[in-house]
Order: structure tokens, then sequence, then C-alpha cells
């Protein structure tokens, strides 16, 4: 029928599009980069592990009186913010991820990182991201349903899930 294959040509551009576009996290969602809870110290290391970056994709801090550092492994572990390779604290902040492995994030703020106020965060290589199957995580569902509309929604899921 017309109606069916429309759906499914939308449907292919739609993952044509998915493949090529990069992506822009929220860095903590709602919360943003903030001191977390004491009782919940690790939100930022959940909140990367729950997401799958790809190399091109940005990531998106925003925070008030505070600041966000790119650090090696072993600043982040000793909370070291002397020797940033990236700094920023505009209150609004774009890092791209210009590279697989791994990145390290703290807050500059005196006191912040020890606190929990930082964040590991892994992009998958080239080969991790083919071998690791379709799905692109909850982010490119998202996009699925905007592109997608309404009536194409519960099959973009089906098919990604
Ligand atoms: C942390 O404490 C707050 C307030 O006491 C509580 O609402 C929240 O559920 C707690 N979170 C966790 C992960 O225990
Ligand atoms: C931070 O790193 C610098 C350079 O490696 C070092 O001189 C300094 O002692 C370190 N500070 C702490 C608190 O570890």
């Amino acid at each position: 029928m017309a109606s069916n294959s429309m759906v499914l040509f939308l449907l292919f551009i739609s993952f044509s599009v998915l493949s090529v576009t990069s992506f822009e996290f929220q860095v903590g969602d709602t919360n943003g980069w903030v001191v977390p809870p004491s009782n919940d110290s690790k939100i930022y290391n959940d909140w990367a592990s729950e997401n799958r970056f790809q190399v091109g994709d940005t990531i998106h801090f925003k925070y008030k009186k505070d600041s966000v550092m790119e650090v090696t492994e072993s600043d982040y572990k000793k909370c070291n913010s002397t020797h940033p390779n990236f700094f920023s604290n505009t209150g609004d902040t774009l890092f791209k991820l210009d590279r697989s492995g791994p990145f390290y994030f703290i807050s500059g703020a005196s006191g912040h990182c020890s606190r929990g106020q930082k964040m590991i965060l892994k992009v998958m290589s080239d080969e991790d991201s083919q071998s690791g199957g379709g799905s692109r995580s909850s982010g490119s569902a998202a996009v699925a349903v905007m592109l997608c509309g309404g009536v194409v929604a519960p099959l973009a899921f089906s098919y990604m899930f």
C-alpha cells in the first residue's frame, strides 16, 4: 500500500540521517553540571555510562559560578586542577569529542571535584560502534521520534529495540 511504503521510506531516510548525524548531549540532563548530592556522588559517571558517545559528538555543560576542565587520568584521580588540557568558565560550555577513548572532566571550583563533580566519559572507536549493533541509546531514539512524527514512532522503537 502506498502509505506503508511511504512509512518505510521515511524510516529508511531517518536511519540514513541518524547514521551520519552527530549528537549533542546535555551533561547531567536537567541537573546540569553541579556538585552532586552527598548521598549520590556518582551521578556523572552513571550519566556517562548510560550514553553511547561517538567521535564528532558534542557534550554541553550548563552551570553557574563553576568551571569545566578536561584533564589527564592522574589529575582526574587527584582532582588536580593546576594544568588542564581544556578550561572553560562561561557557564555554557560545548566540548567536542574529537577522538575515541576516555575523556576526564573535573570542576575547577575549589573542593567541587573531591565532592564528586567529575566524570569519566568513553568515546567509542569506529570498531566499537560497528560491532556494537545498530542501537544508539535513548538519544537516537528521541531523534528518530522527532524525525518520524507520532505515527511512525512506535515502529521506530520496535525497530531499534
Ligand atoms: C538522597 O537524599 C535525598 C534527600 O534526603 C533523597 O530525596 C534522595 O532520594 C536520596 N538519594 C539517594 C540516591 O539515596
Ligand atoms: C598537580 O600537578 C602538578 C604538576 O604535575 C604538581 O606540581 C602538583 O604538585 C600537583 N598538585 C597536587 C595537589 O597533586
